[in-house]
């Protein structure tokens, strides 16, 4: 069962730190990578580091073409 959501989900993170953004959709600690995809799926984490110390609205549909930022591809609530 994936965590999936049609809308992005609040991150804070801190500047220069690296994120893994879980682009498979089983994580449970969505939108962010709990390594699940080595258990359920083909697809691996994209890594990112964070510019700011801010809080970051993530793709929660983990089928954005511009991870892990939302490009309203599943018409999501928040975008
Ligand atoms: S758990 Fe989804 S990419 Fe890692």
């Amino acid at each position: 069962m994936t965590c999936k959501t049609n809308s992005t989900l609040p991150v804070d993170v801190e500047a220069g730190v690296r994120y893994s953004w879980c682009s498979c959709g089983f994580s449970q600690t969505m939108p962010l990578c709990d390594h699940a995809h080595r258990q359920f799926s083909e697809k691996k984490s994209v890594k990112f580091i964070a510019e700011n110390t801010e809080t970051l609205h993530l793709c929660g549909c983990s089928e954005t073409a511009t991870p892990p930022y939302c490009d309203n591809h599943n018409q999501c609530k928040n975008a």
